[in-house]
């Protein structure tokens, strides 16, 4: 698909709902009793791919116009797949369902598409196999296909070396299962839906600083989830209206909860113009977000802030390649293993626009080009069917000098479907 340079950037967006507060919905609904219905459900690939997995575990699920009903049985309610279950490109649904999977009666193979199978498993069979799950990847090479045979489970105190929410939900929702007490502590606190919705549905989970300690056997009752809009999708907008000239968007509904809204203070910190206006703060706290055009500066972004904004870090990385000076990224080596090695796949893309950047062990170094001197220029972009990947680069292709064509642009269908009518939408 082609972009090109943007006048500017003005209107109101709504951004679909948070996936991963999305998956949690629906797995949590199929694992308590009666009915749970979600509204502004994510209607996202990913999202499709939870509903289809427990679709096939026997659990029925309506999807009608955004809003979806589950018809949970309780926690001993799944029944064995008649045949392979499909994680499609999503490691959300990968990792905690496999944490669900350790505590069943029946075994199960799970697997996805290329990016999954190479993903890492091996940071949720260790903590899985610690609490008696037998866990195995099919190919020996620790990635996907795996067959998980449910067990009967102890609790443990798991002390993971990364900080990764999705680790630390596939040993909480193992740990529902368990005989005894299960604890996850992480080095850095990873984002807390988990916990927070669990809470909701009426598990007994106790957060302490970075540890989280989950009872085993609650009786989880179904629940009315209204899902906030995806702070990670907003992403795209807040980028896009803090790089074009004259840009004024309001972005309505945005989920905030602080151990995902890192880009705010990021943006914040390199000179951008943002304010909370509406801010809500039940459960998940929401806001609108009015962001304005700033020229923006380098700035250094390490240590307890990455787990903040992990999935941000592609379209931050564009706002630095136009911002003055340099932008050091630091303690993100788990870019590495997203649906794509994202520091190789950004060195690769902005460097054929033209940006000087480095990439490193952990992170990226970014020469910033001031715009106004020295435009990144319109290249052949390969998202390598990485949505986030591919999203960046259509924000990045608004300030570009020429044309911008996205091989793969499609894949912006794992997490926001409407991407590119919403963009074009705000930029006429
Ligand atoms: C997610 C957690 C993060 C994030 C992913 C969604 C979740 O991954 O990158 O897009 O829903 O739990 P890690 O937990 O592996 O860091």
């Amino acid at each position: 698909m082609k972009f090109h340079k943007a006048n500017c950037l003005k209107g109101t967006v709504t951004v679909p709902g948070d996936k991963s507060i999305s998956h949690r919905a629906v797995m949590f609904g199929a694992l308590s009793e009666g009915k749970t219905e979600i509204t502004n459900f994510l209607q996202g690939a990913d999202c499709l791919s939870t509903i289809c997995c427990f679709r096939q575990l026997g659990i029925e699920i309506e999807n009608r116009n955004s809003t979806i009903t589950i018809h949970g049985k309780g926690l001993d309610g799944l029944s064995s797949p008649s045949s392979t279950l499909d994680t499609g490109n999503s490691g959300t649904t990968t990792r905690l369902l496999s944490g669900i999977l350790a505590g069943q009666s029946f075994t199960a193979v799970l697997t996805g598409d290329a990016s999954i199978q190479k993903r890492p498993m091996k940071r949720i069979m260790e903590p899985l196999s610690m609490m008696g799950a037998h866990i195995e990847s099919i190919n020996g090479n620790g990635c996907a296909p795996l067959k998980i045979s449910g067990a009967s489970l102890k609790g443990i105190h798991y002390h993971s070396q990364v900080a990764s929410a999705q680790v630390k939900s596939a040993i909480l929702l193992a740990g529902l299962y368990a005989e005894g007490a299960t604890s996850v502590t992480e080095p850095v606190l990873s984002r807390n839906h988990s916990e927070i919705m669990l809470r909701t549905f009426g598990a007994s989970l106790l957060s302490n600083g970075t540890t989280a300690t989950i009872h085993p056997r609650p009786r989880l009752a179904g629940q009315k989830i209204v899902v906030p809009g995806d702070i990670s999708s907003a992403a795209y907008f807040i980028a896009a209206a803090l790089l074009v000239p004259g840009s004024d968007v309001l972005i309505r509904n945005v989920g905030v909860n602080p151990t995902r809204s890192g880009i705010l203070e990021v943006a914040k910190a390199m000179g951008g113009n943002i304010s909370l206006l509406n801010e809500n703060t039940d459960g998940e706290p929401t806001a609108d977000l009015h962001v304005t055009y700033s020229p923006l500066h380098g700035t250094k972004i390490a240590g307890d802030i990455i787990p903040t904004l992990i999935d941000e870090l592609p379209v931050i990385a564009v706002m630095a390649a136009a911002a003055d000076g340099t932008t050091i990224i630091k303690d993100a080596a788990e870019l590495k293993v997203k649906e794509s090695n994202r520091i190789d796949v950004m060195v690769q893309n902005l460097s054929a626009m033209g940006c000087s950047i480095q990439g490193t062990e952990d992170g990226m170094i970014i020469e910033g080009k001031n715009p106004s001197l020295q435009p990144l220029t319109g290249a052949m972009i390969d998202a390598h069917g990485d949505h986030r990947i591919a999203m960046s680069f259509a924000v990045a292709a608004l300030i570009a000098e020429g044309e911008t064509d996205i091989i793969d642009s499609e894949c912006v269908s794992i997490s926001y479907p409407g991407f590119y009518s919403d963009l074009q939408h705000l930029s006429g």
